[in-house]
Parts: structure tokens; C-alpha cells; sequence
């Protein structure tokens, strides 16, 4: 798995990413953090909190429908004792969502009593999502953004917003930027940098996919032992005990995947174990637990 650790961003480029988000964040009260509800930690960018600074912030447990339920509800009361808000959300569909605005206006309560004062009432929230590579930016903005008047997003220009970001309303006394501040991920720890490439945010065509795959369903039979067999009915004793690799043969002879002189294709195994992981086929896994 020596591949996911060789991908490093460039410190340049890295810099350049961190000045655009700080120049961004001069602009909203709040950002929300999006993370990815099966990987948790893996997720984060650790230096975001240096880039955030003191800025308020909202965690967005993302693709909670494929993450286990049990597992988010921890991930949200350990965030809550952190006071820290986490909201499980499911940007593909939309639910959670809701949770959103009044989650910004219960953070920004001292902020927004100020404005008040000041004879600032109604002055919108203005909010930023930040996360990782593939973790449902896109998804999100576009789900938040269907709340516009006829179904479509409702654009603000306005002067000294540099011209490529936008402001959506998404909701009454809500703005939310059009560009989401895009974080590299953490790769320099083994086994968050296969986590990421487990859940799709390494593409798949940098990684040797038999390898991954062979760790994906060692780490899967370690936290869920009974997931692999009741997906693919190999009927493995020992699973549990077994390499990643032999499982894999085993998967691919169960489905028949073979190829001249009767061998095993464990490529074609190894996407297919991805595959069905990605689509919460082997059930709802979550594999940072806490
Ligand atoms: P990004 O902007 O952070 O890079 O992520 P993006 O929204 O493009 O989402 C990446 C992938 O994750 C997309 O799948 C998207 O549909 C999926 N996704 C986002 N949020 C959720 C969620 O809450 N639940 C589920 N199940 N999936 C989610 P894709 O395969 O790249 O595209 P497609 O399946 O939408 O065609």
C-alpha cells in the first residue's frame, strides 16, 4: 500500500489551497466541515483547525446512509462533548439537511444577538463547506441549493466577492458560498490512507486494487466477522484468522470469476468487493469506530 502514501499533494499547491480558503473564510460566519460518516477521522485535515482559526464551526457527518447507525450516533455524542455540533446527514437525498440552519443559528447565538444590537436585524449567516476530495461537497450544495425559489439556486453578486464565488440563499436569512474550500487529505499514516482509497477518495486507478482490496476485507471481517460471509456466501470457517488475499480468492471462485486454465481473476474480484463495500452492499460499515 506503499502507492496511497507516495501521493503527496505539493507544499505549493498546498498553500496556494490554504490562502484561498482563508481568503474565503473573511467572508462567511461559519463554516460547516464535511466528513465522511464511515471515516470519521480519516476524513479530517488536521490542520484545518489552524486554517479555521476561531472561526464557528458545524460538523457534517456525510453519507450516513451508508455508515453504521450505531457508530454515527457516538461519533455525534462525542462530538457534543467536545461542544462541538455533528449533524448525520445524507447529502445524496437530502435528509439531515434540514438540521443545518437552525444547528448555524444555535452556534452563532452570541454573534447574532450582537448584530442585533447593533441594529443589524436579519443580517444573514453566511456559510462555507470545507472537506476533503469526494466526500459530497458538490452533492451538498446542490441538495442545499434546490431550496431556491422554482427549484433553482438563487445567485447574489455582490460587490467585493471576488467574481468566481457566489452567493446562494438557501433559506430565509441563510447564504450559503458557491465554492466549497477543498482540503487535501492526510495520507502520511498507513491505514488512513487506505481508509480514504477503502471509501473512494483515492482514485482507484493510483492504487494496486487487489492489495486494497485484500485490506478492505481484512478490515471489514476484523470489525463486522460475519459481513463478508453473509455478502458472499463463501462459507469461510475461519475468516477471521484469514489473509485479506485468500479471502479474496475465495470470493472469486464463489462468483465464478475465472480465467483461462481455470484461475482465479482477483482483479476483477478485487472491484467487485469494492464495488459492493462502496454501496453498502456488505452492510452499513463505518470504519473509524469509536
Ligand atoms: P465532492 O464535491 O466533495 O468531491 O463530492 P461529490 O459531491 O462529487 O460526491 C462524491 C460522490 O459521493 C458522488 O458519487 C456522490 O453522489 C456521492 N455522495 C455524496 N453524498 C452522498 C451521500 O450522502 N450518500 C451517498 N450514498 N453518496 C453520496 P459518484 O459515484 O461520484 O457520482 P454519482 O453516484 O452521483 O453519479
Amino acid at each position: 500500500m506503499s502507492e496511497i502514501q507516495n501521493i503527496q499533494w505539493f507544499p505549493g499547491h498546498m498553500t496556494r489551497t490554504r490562502r484561498q480558503i482563508e481568503k474565503s473564510l473573511k467572508q462567511v460566519d461559519i463554516v460547516a466541515e464535511i466528513l465522511d460518516a464511515r471515516v470519521p477521522l480519516s476524513s479530517r485535515n488536521p490542520v484545518l483547525k489552524s486554517i479555521i482559526n476561531n472561526k464557528p464551526k458545524v460538523v457534517l457527518l456525510n453519507k450516513c446512509d451508508l455508515a453504521d447507525a450505531a457508530q454515527t450516533a457516538k461519533w455525534v455524542n462525542y462530538y457534543k462533548e467536545n461542544k462541538i455540533t455533528a449533524i448525520p446527514i445524507d447529502a445524496k437525498s437530502g435528509k439531515g439537511l434540514n438540521q443545518l440552519m437552525p444547528a448555524c443559528k444555535e452556534v452563532l447565538s452570541e454573534q447574532i444577538a450582537a448584530w442585533n444590537r447593533k441594529g443589524m436585524v436579519g443580517r444573514p449567516i453566511r456559510i462555507m463547506i470545507v472537506g476533503i476530495p469526494n466526500v459530497g461537497k458538490s452533492s451538498l450544495i446542490n441538495r442545499m441549493c434546490k431550496g431556491g425559489k422554482n427549484g433553482k439556486a438563487e445567485v447574489q453578486d455582490r460587490p467585493g466577492v471576488t467574481r468566481q464565488n457566489r452567493w446562494f440563499t438557501i433559506g430565509k436569512g441563510f447564504e450559503l458560498l458557491d465554492t466549497p474550500g477543498v482540503l487535501w487529505p492526510k495520507f502520511d499514516d498507513k491505514l488512513v490512507g487506505e481508509k480514504l482509497a477503502f471509501t473512494g477518495a483515492v482514485r482507484d486507478e493510483v492504487v494496486d486494487i487487489e492489495a486494497l482490496a485484500s485490506r478492505l476485507l481484512e478490515e471489514v471481517t476484523k470489525l463486522y466477522p460475519n459481513a463478508v460471509n453473509d455478502r458472499f456466501q463463501t462459507g469461510l470457517e475461519n475468516i477471521t484468522e484469514m489473509e485479506g488475499y485468500d479471502i479474496l480468492c475465495a470470493i472469486g471462485k464463489k462468483r465464478g470469476m475465472l480465467i483461462s486454465g481455470g484461475e482465479i481473476n482477483t482483479e476483477r474480484a478485487a472491484y467487485t468487493v469494492l464495488d459492493e463495500f462502496r454501496a453498502a452492499k456488505l452492510g452499513r460499515i463505518t470504519l473509524d469506530q469509536i
